[in-house]
């Protein structure tokens, strides 16, 4: 076995690589076995909760995957963190991480832990869950299409995606390629990448007649985090299509470009959200301050339409300094439009104005 220490991150002890730096920003590095990346750690702790809703409404034993689980943290932590009947099978094809996360398992005294070292795409053909996670480096699209009828129906599946240079407009070619869609570089990129993303897997999902629903979808600086509710039926993924289509979005002169296709319905379930807020109060959070505020922010942004405005963005564009953001919102609300704040920037905000109106917002501020 390599040399491991042993970290802790929300209640759980568990061991890593000690060859593994262990930075608190950014993607974290693709070692030569084992991955661990400190600052997924609240990405870790979204993942418990959802768990423990899921947990707080089924009475029934539920099978959780951690499908790509490297040294096993995600898992784990669901493991040791929620409370209910369930089983959870940690999976990487790297022998070596597998080995690290059994002596995790055998640390933490933890009986509802099963291990496989497969190809995910084979262990996804010959067993079925009602929770799978899957979080790869890059792009989930290898995954998609066999994650989606590897999930048994009602089931949840969660996929991130790091490859958010190619969702956000930087490599329009491999965007192209990978997702069929046009993305576009702008300050509502990570908005655009992320409904590109989903529209994707909702497409893939529709191949198999699975009808795949957003109940919550987050962006971060260097990753994106769908979760899906799985529901057969092609009439249902029928519907759920009729959200996809080619759109416009604003470029940083404020000219309409055509972006897609992409999911342009609901980013989450409220209900889903108010499930997951009450569960993540009973399990133990590594940055509850942050997590709170992601889910507060996502609760706000449901019922808004696509996309938003930047205070920045409008700054630069008329060369003037940016008002507070506060009331900026505040006078569109006084002019009787729906306005609110949106979890991908702190500077945006959400807004059912059209364009020359808020325009004239900003200017009458900043006069
Ligand atoms: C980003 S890491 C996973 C990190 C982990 N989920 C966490 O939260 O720390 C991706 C892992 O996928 C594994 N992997 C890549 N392709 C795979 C495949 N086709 N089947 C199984 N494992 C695979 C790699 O060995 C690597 O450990």
């Amino acid at each position: 076995m390599a040399e491991v220490k042993l970290i802790r991150e929300g209640k759980t002890e568990f061991f890593v690589p000690s060859s593994l730096e262990l930075k608190k920003e950014g993607p974290g590095k693709k070692g030569k076995f084992g991955f661990y990346n400190p600052a997924m750690a609240e990405s870790r702790d979204i993942s418990v909760a959802v768990v423990q809703a899921m947990l707080n409404e089924s009475n029934r034993e539920l099978r959780v995957l951690d499908g790509l689980s490297s040294v096993g943290a995600r898992g784990l932590r669901i493991a040791n963190e929620a409370r209910g009947e369930f089983k959870v099978i940690l999976n990487d094809w790297d022998e070596r991480a597998i080995e690290i996360a059994r002596k995790s398992i055998e640390h933490n005294n933890l009986r509802n832990v099963e291990t496989r070292c497969e190809n995910l795409n084979v262990l996804l053909c010959k067993e079925k869950f009602n929770y799978i996670d899957i979080d790869p480096f890059g792009s989930p699209v290898p995954y998609v299409s066999m994650a989606v009828r590897s999930i048994l129906p009602g089931g949840i599946l969660a996929f991130t995606a790091t490859d958010t240079a190619t969702l956000c407009g930087v490599y329009r070619k491999t965007c192209l390629r990978r997702y069929n869609a046009e993305s576009l570089r702008t300050w509502a990129m990570h908005e655009i990448g992320l409904r590109i993303l989903i529209g994707y897997i909702i497409k893939e999902g529709a191949r198999f007649e699975r009808a795949l629903y957003p109940i919550l979808s987050y962006s971060r600086n260097y990753y994106m985090r769908v979760y899906f509710r799985v529901k057969n039926g092609a009439r249902r993924a029928d519907k759920l299509l009729e959200n996809i289509s080619v759109t416009k979005a604003l470029d940083f002169n404020f000219k309409p470009r055509e972006v897609g296709p992409l999911w342009l319905g609901e980013l989450h379930d409220r209900d889903f959200l108010l499930s997951v807020k009450r569960a993540a109060k009973e399990v133990e959070l590594s940055n509850r301050k942050e997590v709170g505020k992601l889910l507060d922010r996502c609760l706000e942004e449901t019922g808004m339409p696509p996309f938003f405005y930047d205070i920045d963005a409008l700054s630069s564009y008329f060369r003037k300094s940016p008002p507070k953001i506060s009331r900026m919102m505040r006078l569109l609300e006084k002019e009787g439009f729906r306005v609110s704040r949106t979890h991908f920037r702190d500077t945006s905000f959400k807004t059912d104005a059209p364009l020359d109106e808020v325009m004239k917002a900003f200017r009458d501020l900043t006069i």
